[in-house]
C-alpha cells in the first residue's frame, strides 16, 4: 500500500445533509513513538494496547454549501463551542484533502464528547482523531465508494495518523502496530495494523488502572517533543532500540512472559521520559508524585512477586499495567496506596479493548 491507494476515486453519489456518529477508543503504547519525519511518518515502529473506557464519541454533521473554496466547520465539546479546538482540526483538514476531496462541499458541526474529565491530562488526540477520521470514512462511503472493511479501516487509520500520529493506533484492537517492522511484514509506516501473532492467555483482557497525578495543561506539547528528536544525539540508538524491543515483545506474547514484559514497558516509559530530559531544550513531564507512585510500585512488586508494572505518556499521569487474574489484589493496593499520590484521588480503571464503534 502507498499514499496513492488512499485517494478516493470520483464518488458516484451526491449528499445534500446528514449525520454519522463514532465512538473511539484512546490507546497505551507499549513501544512509544517518540520521533516524526515529514508527514506524520514516525522514526520508530511503535505498539498498544487499545483501550476500552477512555473514549471520545464524535457526532459529525454535514451540510452541502455553495461554494467549495474554504474548509467550514464548528467544534462543539460537551455542548458548548470550542475554537481553540479549530487550528488543529483545519491543519488536519489541510492533510487529509486530498484523500477526502468532499471537504470543501459541506459545512460540519464536530459535535464530540469524551469520556474521561477533559483537562485529565488524558490525551484526547488519539480517540478525538480517529473518531473524526471515521466519521469522514463513513461520509465517504455515503458518496457511494466502494471498499471493504479491511480498506475502510485502513484508510480510517491512515487519515487518523495525519490528525495525530498515536490515533492511527486506535481504530481497531486489540493490540496495533504502527511503523514497518522487519518481522511484522504487513507492518506500515502509514496506519496501524492487528498485531497479526500468537498471543498468551497472560495478556488477554490485560488491566489499566490510569492515575491522575496531574491535569494541568502540559508545559511542552508532543509535538514540540517529537520535532526534538530531530538532532538529538541519542536519536539513532533510541529509534534502533524500539525495533529491538518491538522484536523482543514477539517472543514474550507468545510465551506469556510476564517478567520480560515488564522490563521493556517500564524502560521504554523510561527512555521516552529520558529522550525529554536530553533533548536542547532540555524538558520534565514528570511531577514528584509520579516518581512516589513508580518507587511504590516497584517496592509492592519486590514483595509480592506480583505482575505489576508501569508506563507513562508524554505526562505526569502513571499507567498501572497489569493481568486480570491478579487484579483484586493489585486493584487493592492502588486504592489503599496509590490514590493518595493523585490529584483529587482521580484514577479511571480501563483494560484492552477491541477498537472504534458506529453508533447509530
Ligand atoms: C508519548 O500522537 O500525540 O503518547 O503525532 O504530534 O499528534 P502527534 O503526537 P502524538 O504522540 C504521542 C506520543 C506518546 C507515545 C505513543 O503514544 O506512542
Amino acid at each position: 500500500m502507498t499514499e496513492h491507494n488512499f485517494i478516493s476515486k470520483a464518488y458516484s453519489k451526491t449528499l445534500e445533509r446528514g449525520k454519522v456518529t463514532w465512538e473511539s477508543p484512546s490507546n497505551i503504547a507499549l513501544v512509544k513513538y517518540w520521533g516524526k519525519k515529514k508527514h506524520q511518518i514516525p522514526e520508530n515502529p511503535s505498539i498498544s494496547f487499545t483501550l476500552n473506557e477512555c473514549k471520545t464519541m464524535t457526532s459529525l454533521t454535514f451540510t452541502k454549501k455553495e461554494s467549495s473554496h474554504d474548509f467550514s466547520f464548528e467544534v462543539i465539546l460537551d455542548g458548548e463551542k470550542k475554537d481553540d479546538f479549530k487550528p488543529k482540526i483545519q491543519t488536519f483538514f489541510e492533510r487529509i484533502e486530498s484523500f477526502s476531496p468532499f471537504l470543501k462541499d459541506f459545512h460540519f458541526v464536530i459535535d464530540t464528547k469524551n469520556t474521561f474529565p477533559h483537562s485529565s491530562g488524558i490525551a484526547s488526540s488519539a480517540s478525538g482523531m480517529s473518531a473524526l477520521a471515521l466519521c469522514l470514512m463513513s461520509i465517504e462511503k455515503e458518496l457511494g465508494s466502494e471498499m471493504s472493511e479491511e480498506f475502510f479501516n485502513q484508510k480510517a487509520s491512515f487519515l487518523s495518523r495525519l490528525g495525530s500520529g498515536s490515533a492511527c493506533r486506535s481504530v481497531e484492537g486489540d493490540l496495533i502496530v504502527w511503523g514497518k517492522h522487519k518481522q511484522i511484514t504487513n507492518s506500515s509506516d502509514l496506519y496501524g495494523v492487528k498485531y497479526p501473532f500468537e498471543v498468551h492467555e497472560n495478556f488477554k483482557n490485560y488491566q489499566d488502572t490510569i492515575l491522575l497525578v496531574d491535569k494541568g495543561e502540559k508545559q511542552v506539547s508532543s509535538t514540540v517533543g517529537h520535532n526534538l528528536m530531530h538532532g538529538h544525539p541519542f536519536a539513532e540508538e533510541r529509534f534502533n532500540q524500539a525495533h529491538d524491543n518491538l522484536s523482543k515483545l514477539i517472543h514474550i506474547f507468545k510465551e506469556g512472559d510476564l517478567n520480560s514484559f515488564i522490563k521493556i514497558v517500564e524502560s521504554e516509559a523510561l527512555t521516552l521520559h529520558a529522550m525529554m530530559m536530553t533533548s536542547m531544550p532540555y524538558f520534565i513531564l514528570m511531577k514528584p508524585n509520579t516518581l512516589e507512585i513508580i518507587n511504590k510500585i516497584w517496592r509492592f512488586r519486590r514483595e509480592t512477586n506480583l505482575h505489576i508494572c508501569f508506563t507513562l505518556d508524554a505526562g505526569a499521569n502513571v499507567h498501572i499495567l497489569y493481568p486480570e487474574k491478579e487484579a483484586a489484589q493489585i486493584l487493592e493496593f492502588i486504592k489503599s496506596e496509590l490514590v493518595a499520590f493523585c490529584q483529587n484521588e482521580q484514577y479511571i480503571c480501563d483494560r484492552i479493548g477491541f477498537g472504534a464503534k458506529k453508533i447509530n
